[in-house]
């Protein structure tokens, strides 16, 4: 059910239910994230491993302090910049927080959404929010109400209606449980922008594109449609498949060769943030015109394209 109810979504989530709501970023899949019972309910509805931890989302810095939650001087100097927006932080978790959360990891990832909506429901609940994108385990990651409603349906109590995602990329997400900051995944604010704020490179080394232990959610194959999809032309030559059986997915410029109904183009004008904004949309998109597959083409490895690219080479075939 998809609901502009904000009552009814805050009732729900009280009586430990599970409710898709809308952020910047995707829609996520939240309930109480201090109930283990209502938190169980996400891993089972999404089907995701209990050994990826989630996002516990709230409306403001001093809530989790409140809840005991220490935040180390360079997270605070980010997100006194940065929050509500599209950044999470991963720090050392408090007793308050069930193992469920954090997949028993010693530490927590918490995030302040920025969507009006989302931030008057966190503003009005005793508790944080534990959640995922609220897709299933691998598949695409949802922009926008309809999309959360065709995966889900009754599985959950509610979809609260909030607009389609403004930045549509995940949060980038940066550790802050060693002595220098780590990269965990890029995501919808620049890895620029961070380093900027911080007079520092953030450290790489877990930024790693297989399963990565210190995000265990970013397994190689995620994101994906269902149509086998591939980066670039290499396919080409491996394949039988004729070029009116394959989708295009470009940044700026249409496939000289694939007919042009078959083409999604993420920006015309090459602006990174609308590539960004369309990105997840267009794989459900070229997913829907059921072709033979799927071709996609990297952007420049700068500001988002790097998360664009990220998130395309997860969803292709390895
Ligand atoms: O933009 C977002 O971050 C969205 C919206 C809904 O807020 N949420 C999201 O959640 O992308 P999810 O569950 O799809 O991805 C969360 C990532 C996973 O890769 C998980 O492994 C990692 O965060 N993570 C969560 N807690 C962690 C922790 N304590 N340490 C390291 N990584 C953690
Ligand atoms: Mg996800």
């Amino acid at each position: 059910m998809i609901t502009k109810n904000l009552q009814l979504a805050i009732d729900l989530l009280m009586a430990g239910k599970l409710v898709a709501i809308p952020t910047e970023t995707v829609y996520g899949l939240a309930a109480n994230g201090f109930s283990g019972a209502a938190v169980a309910g996400i891993f089972q509805a999404k089907n995701r491993p209990q050994f990826n931890p989630l996002i516990l989302h709230s409306n403001s810095i001093a809530r989790f302090k409140e809840w005991g939650i220490e935040i180390p001087e360079e997270a605070l100097l980010l997100a006194e910049k940065f929050s509500p927006g599209p950044i999470t932080f991963v720090v050392p978790k408090s007793e308050l927080i069930p193992d469920l959360v954090t997949a028993g990891h010693n530490s927590v990832a918490i995030r302040i959404p920025n969507h009006p909506l989302t931030l008057e429901l966190l503003r009005q609940l005793p508790f944080p929010l534990a959640a995922p994108s609220a897709n299933k385990s691998g598949s695409i990651s949802p922009t926008q109400a309809k999309d959360v409603e065709e995966q889900f349906g009754d599985e959950i109590a509610a979809v609260l209606e909030g607009g389609p995602c403004t930045i549509g990329l995940e949060s980038t997400i940066i550790s802050f449980m060693g002595n220098h900051p780590k990269l965990l995944r890029l995501g919808g604010l620049s890895l620029e922008a961070i380093e900027e704020i911080l007079g520092k490179s953030l450290d790489q080394t877990k930024l790693i594109n297989n399963e990565n232990p210190e995000a265990p959610g970013m397994l190689s194959r995620h994101y994906a449609p269902k149509t086998p999809l591939y980066i670039n032309e290499a396919i080409l030559h491996l394949t039988e498949a004729k070029f009116s059986e394959m989708v295009y997915i470009g940044f700026k410029l249409p496939h000289a060769e694939i007919p042009l109904s078959n083409q999604i183009i993420l920006s015309r004008t090459g602006n990174f943030a609308e590539a960004a904004q369309n990105l997840f949309g267009a794989l459900r998109q070229a997913d829907k015109m059921k072709q033979k597959l799927i071709i996609a083409n990297l952007l420049p490895e700068e500001n988002l394209g790097r998360a664009i690219n990220d998130r395309l080479r997860r969803a292709a075939v390895k």
